[in-house]
């Protein structure tokens, strides 16, 4: 298993982004500081240095030529301090100091209080590697060299033990404000999403509100304009379907007065037959513009005791049929829907499967723990011949039926199947059909819960 080092959600990139460039200022910073310090650190160690050598100096200067060696050798010296008196100046075997620090320790040794002809004559300052020492060389007023040599402590740098604690406290703070930062900051993204799953459920959802930085309530104009353009583009294939639907009740209502007319008995039977026909395929077609028009509202419903009506209902209408109805499932599920638009769906599927298939069993899948969009899946099977595979996706178009021999015993108008997808697909569900291995056609309903 490998392990994520880069997140997936925005916010969380945008955090480590900004947490590691704020890391990295961080540091430079800190190494500036530190480098600033050395600096400090040095010149104070520095003048230290060069007022203890020369009160040495002093101690040695002021002594008379015939003590002088005694006074080197009895000196009672710290144990990083050595100082020997030589005919020599310092310098074989010994590095150069830098002259900045070299500058440093002569301003400082000249400080110290001493008469102008007791002063250092002359003066080296040199490093001793091996021994890590500085060693500064002297000459005294008859020509010898004192030589002091000492160990400069080292320079700690970031010594405050209260430091780390406020870099850690300082990085916690700035990581707690960059979460906070980065989901306020992202939070339109995530509104933008659910609002477009909400639209694909329900195309009257209402529109996003169109505020904030310029940049979010651009991205809510441009997704409201588009809501309302579908919107208007449903309505308009609506508006146009129960028009003619309406339109066409009229002639039909004419025609059928006109046939009474007619002397022939035959002919008008079948006249009047066909109008008939007309008729219930015009007022499907409103009923099918009513339906898609989604003017119901959404609301919780128990899917399960919605389904046991459908069954219940299909019962009462046909009740030589009603042993052949089942259900099998959970005995709760809520679901958010329009209630008689479902209703109408599944009753078009039991209704079906009772006509074509001479019994309904329905089972109800609830939806799956890991799902992304979670869908409950309604199973409406029945025992009867199927659909030959190349149709399976025909019945779905408007008047689209498979044996018009059945059409007087069925009565249907081939739009039950049409409406039930549009409905279902309205709620951001499908429906689909398939045949049963055993015989028997099985139609699936997916709702969004
Ligand atoms: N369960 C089924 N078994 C076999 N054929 C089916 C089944 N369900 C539908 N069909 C076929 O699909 C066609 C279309 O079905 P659809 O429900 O759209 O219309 P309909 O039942 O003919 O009329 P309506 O439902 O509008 O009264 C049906 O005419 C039928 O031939
Ligand atoms: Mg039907």
């Amino acid at each position: 298993m490998t392990v994520r080092l880069w997140p997936r959600s925005l916010a969380w990139r945008t955090t480590l982004i900004v947490l590691a460039g704020l890391a990295l200022v961080q540091v430079a910073g800190l190494t500036i500081h530190a480098l600033d310090r050395r600096d400090l650190i040095r010149i104070a160690e520095a003048q230290e240095a060069a007022t203890r050598v020369m009160g040495l100096y002093r101690v040695v200067v002021l002594s008379t030529p015939d003590e002088l060696v005694a006074r080197v050798k009895g000196l009672d010296l710290p144990p990083d301090m050595t100082a020997v008196l030589s005919d020599e100046p310092p310098g074989t075997g010994l590095a150069r100091v830098p002259v900045e620090i070299q500058r440093i320790l002569r301003l400082s040794m000249q400080l110290v209080p001493l008469p102008q002809q007791l002063r250092p004559r002359e003066s080296r300052i040199l490093w001793d590697e091996d021994a890590q020492r500085v060693v500064i060389g002297m000459r005294l007023p008859d020509g010898r060299w004192l030589s002091v040599s000492e160990h400069p402590p080292p320079a700690r740098l970031l010594h405050e033990p209260g430091f780390f604690a406020a870099f850690l406290l300082m990085t916690v703070a700035a990581a707690l404000l960059l979460v906070w930062a980065a989901r306020r900051l992202t939070a339109p993204v995530r509104v933008l999403a659910a609002a477009a799953e909400r639209l694909g459920r329900d195309v009257n959802t209402p529109p996003l509100p169109e505020t904030g930085p310029s940049e979010v309530v651009a991205a809510a104009t441009a997704f409201n304009t588009m809501a309302a353009r579908i919107r208007r583009f449903v309505a308009d294939r609506t508006f146009l379907l129960t028009a003619i639907g309406h339109d066409l009740r009229t002639p039909i209502t004419r025609l059928k007065l006109r046939a009474e007319f007619i002397d022939d008995d035959e002919l008008r039977t079948k006249f009047l037959a066909d109008l008939d026909q007309l008729e219930a395929m015009v007022s499907s077609t409103l009923q099918f513009g009513k339906d898609i028009s989604g003017t119901e509202p959404v609301a919780a419903l128990d899917l399960p005791a919605l389904l046991r009506t459908v069954l219940d209902e299909a019962a009462d209408a046909a009740p030589d049929h009603a042993s052949a109805l089942s259900y099998e499932g959970p005995e709760h599920l809520t679901i958010h829907a329009r209630p008689l638009a479902v209703k109408r769906a599944i009753a078009n599927l039991v209704g079906n499967a009772l006509a074509y298939g001479g019994a309904a069993n329905i089972r109800l899948l609830p939806p799956a723990k890991d799902a992304k969009i979670p869908l409950a899946r309604v199973e409406v099977a029945d025992d009867g011949p199927g659909i030959p595979p190349e149709m399976m996706e025909r019945v779905f178009e408007p008047f689209q039926r498979l044996e018009t021999s059945r059409n007087r015993e069925t009565g249907g108008t081939g739009l039950g199947l049409p409406i039930a997808r549009n409905i279902l697909r309205a709620h951001g569900g499908d429906v689909t059909l398939a045949n049963r291995t055993g015989g028997g056609l099985v139609a699936t309903a997916a709702l969004p819960v």
